[in-house]
């Protein structure tokens, strides 16, 4: 993973911190903390036990604090873990949504609830804010698999054929494209070039269920999510043949043979608004598994099977790792300026495409 853009342990000028952290480990968890903090419990308690709260409940308090004295937004991605989606997140979704919502907020700081190359992308949006990012090791399987020269070596094999990226990619990789896309507009952004063929990188399972939408020649790159891979056929047969009921709904970095299993395909905000909307009896949601945590804790008459795949950089984001980011303004994550006008240029290109 490239991380050579985040400036680790930057000293920064700022108001001395509420809370020391050893101090936060060791909140009691008092009746009346109990009480201030019901309102919040009562978003997860289908899928956070009383034990558990009474760990979280004293850190959500203090974060929740330090953003406003911070004046910080915290942006998390559908795979955060419910205490951090419904308790300390401000704008939550997936990964256009986090992209738009990032290019509107009014805060002085945000908090990328997420991994490295969302942060990214928030700072290509924000150049004049601070962003952060709780732990600079949350890397994305994607991101790591190509870099900018390979893009160049690509564009020399195919010369004229536009280059959509998806943002799960480094900013330099960004700055060698035309355009970015996530998984809930690639269709629409590879359409809108009016070109007969267009290099979708680096994900080959999108680009091959992208291929399946359109008639534009798509070329892939050999990239996969290392989440998503890891899902098998035979997995989701077993599944559906315990309940010949249950719902499969699948993400489309999933390998073909899964999509073909799927009942429905898109992106983790499509998915979740499938599940509130169709409200099935028993669902898979063929993706992160903290994912249906978030939307269990919202539709309790809902019974999720959970094949539970981690992804292990999501997971690196944690409510210590976030307090102690507002605490300290760690890790800023910076981008080159020559390499951010260019990766820019594509981000927003796709944002005014989708508005
Ligand atoms: P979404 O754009 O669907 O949120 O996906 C991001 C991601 O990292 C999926 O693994
Ligand atoms: Fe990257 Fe996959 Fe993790 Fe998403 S789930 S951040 S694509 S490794």
């Amino acid at each position: 993973m490239s991380v050579g853009n985040a400036n680790v342990g930057l000293e920064r000028a700022c108001p001395a911190p509420k809370f020391p952290a050893s101090s936060i480990v060791k909140a009691d968890f008092s009746p009346a903390l109990a009480r201030e903090m019901e309102p919040l419990y009562a978003k997860v308690k289908h899928v956070v036990t009383p034990m558990e709260w009474v760990h979280y409940a004293p850190l959500i308090k203090a974060i929740n604090e330090l953003k406003k004295e911070r004046n910080a937004v915290i942006l998390a991605h559908n795979y955060m873990t419910p205490e951090i989606f419904h308790c300390v997140g401000d704008i939550r979704g997936d990964s256009l949504q986090l992209a738009k919502e990032a290019s509107r907020t009014s805060a002085d700081v945000i908090v990328q609830a997420g991994v490295h190359f969302m942060a990214e992308t928030s700072k290509l949006l924000n150049p004049d804010k601070t962003v952060l990012i709780p732990d600079l090791l949350a890397g994305c399987s994607l991101a790591s698999s190509i870099t900018g020269a390979d893009v160049r070596a690509l564009r020399e094999a195919y010369p004229g054929v536009p280059v959509v990226t998806y943002v799960n990619t480094s900013a330099d990789v960004k700055a060698e494209s035309d355009i970015c896309c996530t998984s809930s507009n690639a269709v629409q952004v590879v359409e809108s070039l009016g070109s007969p063929r267009v290099l979708l990188i680096p994900d080959e399972y999108l680009a091959k269920y992208v291929q399946t939408k359109t008639k534009v020649e798509i070329i892939a790159w050999k990239g996969h999510c290392e989440v998503h891979e890891r899902f098998t056929p035979e997995e989701l047969e077993s599944y559906r043949q315990a309940d010949p009921g249950t719902k499969i709904i699948a993400h489309p970095e999933c390998p073909p043979d899964v999509i073909a299993m799927a009942d429905f395909t898109g992106s983790t905000k499509a998915m979740i608004d499938w599940v509130k909307d169709k409200r099935p009896r028993k669902v898979i949601l063929v993706t992160e598994c903290s994912m249906s945590s978030n939307v269990a804790a919202e539709s309790p008459d809902v019974e999720f099977v959970r094949p539970c795949n981690l992804c292990p950089h999501m997971k690196r984001i944690s409510l210590e790792a976030i307090y102690e980011s507002l605490l300290k303004m760690q890790f800023e994550v910076t981008v080159d300026p020559a390499v951010a006008v260019k990766a820019r240029r594509a981000v927003e290109r796709m944002v005014n495409l989708t508005n």
